[in-house]
């Protein structure tokens, strides 16, 4: 890994590149939405791709020069194809969102109607938030996860969605760690007259190793994102069946969208790649093996967790109850000190704020990518609860910053060779 070329141009930014690339080294990624990508997918996404305009699909571009762009992204295509089992693949969203905006603006009418999980129970902006154009074009209602249980309540859904009659429903989440019953939301989409959309931006690697319950060929669409647990390129795919694809289509471009980011497409195709290698299936399965043991350790220190687990990459910890002084703001600051790199997080039955918020969300991916396995997962529990156990202690800080750094020191990020240490 070098920047030489970026320094004898620009030392300023080569800095900041150097200086990230030592940040994620010396640090543990345990934001649930990041990972590590391969040094093949680094490659491919700075690659003179970059350069190319290719407005169009392949074999219909509106500019010449444009047969090593097809080659790439029917190479996406076909690889996404094999790997989530879809009937019709679009890669050129920019991303999550733009994979979201794509669905609602193919299939509905402004003023139409969104019933999508409220962000303080583990939604997503793009799902009808009124900081977000979904919430703004759209006449969006919300329903939660049941108070008791942590769990999303199927029933509660299916009677809010019969009185409120909306267009579209939406399914999948940003701080939610149980499995989905997507054939569940399905069913009541179809009884309500609605569409569903499934959208996997977190667990896209999971479906694609058959560790979570699969939408594609259950929900009318799939949305995700391609940087999170899949590991490939960043940026948005839509998946649907070959009825709506002429629509989606068009809604990514022209609709929404101008020129496809070739590069992150090459990326894109090169990480689906590596999905489709069997290693990935056991990268996948280890990422939830280590988050339920991050989860029951965490436990053991007396902490809770929404639902009382997980069934994913991710857990979400309440701090009320054990920790009433101390915010989510207070822990992730403290953890980042140390160099546990999370997020604060809102809980179900949030009673702070969105910016000073009740809970923590922890994720495994990117330190499975680095070969963490339960045990290593144990110790990272037991430094989280030294440190929100005691946010302003130096000596227990000082301390955990060098259990951290020992860490990071056994489960490099990247090899002699300049290679993902889990990759091989
Ligand atoms: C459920 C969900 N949908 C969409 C997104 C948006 O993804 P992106 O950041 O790629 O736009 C996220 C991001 O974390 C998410 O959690």
């Amino acid at each position: 890994m070098s920047y030489d070329e970026v320094r004898e141009a620009d030392p300023a930014v080569a800095d900041a590149l150097e200086g990230e690339l030592e940040r994620q080294e010396d640090t543990l990624a345990m934001i649930a939405s990041e990972n590590h990508v391969s040094e093949a997918v680094l490659e491919a996404q700075s690659s003179e791709l970059t350069n190319k305009y290719a407005e169009g699909y392949p074999g219909e571009r509106y500019y010449a020069g444009c047969e090593y762009a097809d080659d790439v992204e029917e190479l996406a295509i076909e690889r996404a194809e094999d790997l989530w089992g879809a009937d019709h693949v679009n890669v050129q969203p920019h991303s999550g969102t733009q994979a979201n905006m794509g669905v609602y603006l193919a299939m509905l009418e402004p003023g139409d109607k969104i019933l999508s999980l409220d962000l303080t129970h583990g939604g997503h902006l793009s799902h009808g938030h009124p900081a977000n154009f979904a919430g703004q074009l759209f006449e969006v209602e919300q329903y939660e996860v049941d108070p008791e249980t942590g769990y999303i309540d199927y029933d509660a859904l299916a009677a809010h969605a019969e009185e409120f009659e909306p267009d579209i429903i939406v399914s999948g989440y940003s701080a939610y760690p149980r499995e989905v019953n997507f054939g569940r939301v399905q069913e009541t989409a179809d009884d309500v007259g609605a569409y569903h959309l499934a959208d996997i931006a977190h667990i896209t690697g999971l479906v694609a190793a058959g560790v979570h319950e699969s939408p594609v060929g259950v929900a009318d669409f799939v949305t995700g994102s391609t940087h999170k647990t899949i590991r490939s390129g960043r940026g948005g795919i839509i998946m649907c069946d070959q009825q709506y694809a002429d629509d989606i289509d068009a809604a990514v471009f022209p609709g929404g969208q101008g020129g496809p980011l070739m590069h992150n497409i090459a990326g894109k195709a090169v990480g689906f790649g590596e999905a489709l290698e069997p290693e990935f299936e056991r990268y996948a399965k280890q990422v939830v093996d280590n988050a339920k043991a991050l989860g029951e350790r965490l436990q053991e220190h007396g902490f809770s967790l929404v639902s009382g687990g997980t069934d994913t990459h991710l857990v979400l910890v309440d701090l009320r109850d054990s920790h009433p002084d101390t915010s989510g703001t207070v822990a992730e600051e403290a953890l980042e000190e140390v160099g546990i790199v999370l997020n604060k997080n809102t809980v179900p039955g949030e009673t702070r704020s969105a910016f000073n918020p009740s809970g923590i969300r922890a994720g495994t991916p990117a330190l499975t990518t680095r070969g963490f396995d339960e045990e290593a997962c144990e110790r990272v529990a037991d430094i989280i609860a030294r440190v929100i156990d005691s946010p302003d202690d130096e000596g227990v800080k000082s301390e955990a910053a060098e259990e951290v750094e020992i860490l990071c020191a056994e489960f490099p990020l990247y090899d002699r060779e300049g290679q993902l240490t889990d990759s091989e």
